[in-house]
């Protein structure tokens, strides 16, 4: 491979991709995107350029001194981006802002291909991106700005397609008199839509425990994007998803759920319904339905995208029941506001 693909995740939540040559110094790669990392001495020296690396392997150079990168740092991750050198793709936790680098989120434009009602609850939306322009990359379980035609206002999904598909799609709730809903209500194939992005902290790290995940109604969507992603990787890992709705309508995409449990040896789901009116087997929360083998003996990375009550809820959980995951990624998001929330 002549060269790798660096995620920069920049403190305010925008994400810049760059090619970074075999050989490369990160700094340098980002230099010729355009993108000024913070740094002062380009030598090891000052401890300026320090970062987290939260994926990916790497050569943390050998020309630095102690000072600007201890032991116990580089033991946990930290480094030096003007002198590591990657060997694989990585993704980068930049501790300032894009604009402090003089980047910005980038926008494209997508073509609608298809809109679909699912229950009358929510919608699935597909887009086309523009085959002159690159196929979008992102990190999955990362999200995008979309531009509400005519209406001055945006609202914040998440993928629910594989990173590099150039058919994007995205599960959005259906909002009787929402701004979104009622315009795909009158979208037609190839309206166009303005996205910017992508954008978040939660997204799929390397995957080298037992996977635990926890959607909320359409929070679903990160999920999707991510089985696939792991679905073409072949994962042989223990991953279990607990999918939590309100009331029976707004389970769906079951069926592609079922197609993932065919394809993927060790995922297995489990779906609740909290209304008490349903007729589901399961009802109640998903706090109710913690698969014990993961979360007592596997220590799994666990990873949320629901509603805030949801995200407290399974944090109080944890800690009332002892139980310590690996890591814990979450994302909150309400519905009909353009709020997202990651940590
Ligand atoms: Fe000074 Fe990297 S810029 S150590």
């Amino acid at each position: 491979m002549s060269s790798y693909r660096i995620a920069l995740n920049f403190e305010d939540g925008v994400t810049r991709f760059v090619e970074c040559k075999a050989g490369e110094k990160v700094l340098d790669a980002a230099y010729r995107s355009r993108i000024n990392l913070p740094m002062d001495c380009s030598d090891g020296v000052c401890g300026t350029c320090k970062c987290r690396a939260e994926s990916g392997e790497y050569d943390l150079g050998n020309d630095y001194i102690d000072e600007a990168l201890t032991e116990d740092e580089a033991a946990q991750g930290l480094v030096l981006t003007c002198q590591m050198i990657p060997s694989s793709d990585c993704v980068i936790n930049v501790p300032v802002s894009s604009v402090a680098c003089k980047t910005e989120q980038q926008a494209f434009i997508a073509t609608v291909a298809q809109v679909t009602l699912h229950n009358d609850a929510a919608i699935m939306l597909e887009l086309d991106v523009d085959t002159a322009a690159p196929a979008p990359v992102f990190l999955s379980g990362q999200y995008v700005n979309i531009d509400v035609p005519g209406s001055g206002q945006s609202r914040s999904y998440s993928f629910s397609s594989a990173p590099g598909d150039r058919r994007i799609s995205f599960l959005i709730k259906r909002i009787p008199g929402g701004v979104m809903s009622g315009w795909l209500a009158r979208a037609k194939p190839g309206d166009k839509l303005n996205l910017t992005g992508p954008l978040g902290t939660f997204y799929l790290r390397d995957v080298h425990r037992p996977l635990l995940l926890l959607a909320g109604g359409t929070g679903l969507a990160p999920f999707l994007s991510m089985l696939e992603v792991l679905a073409r990787a072949n994962s042989q890992q223990k991953i279990h998803l607990i999918y939590g709705v309100t009331r029976d309508l707004d389970l769906v995409l079951v069926e592609a759920l079922e197609a993932y449990a065919a394809q993927l040896p060790g995922f297995s789901y489990t779906t609740v319904v909290a209304d008490a009116a349903s007729s589901h087997p399961r009802k109640g929360w998903v706090t109710q339905y913690m698969p014990e083998d993961i979360i007592r003996d596997g220590h799994p990375d666990v990873y949320l995208c629901g509603p805030p009550p949801m995200v407290d809820a399974v944090r109080t959980y944890f800690d009332t029941n002892g139980v310590v995951p690996n890591s814990f990624h979450y994302e909150k998001f309400t519905p009909n506001v353009a709020l997202k929330k990651s940590a």
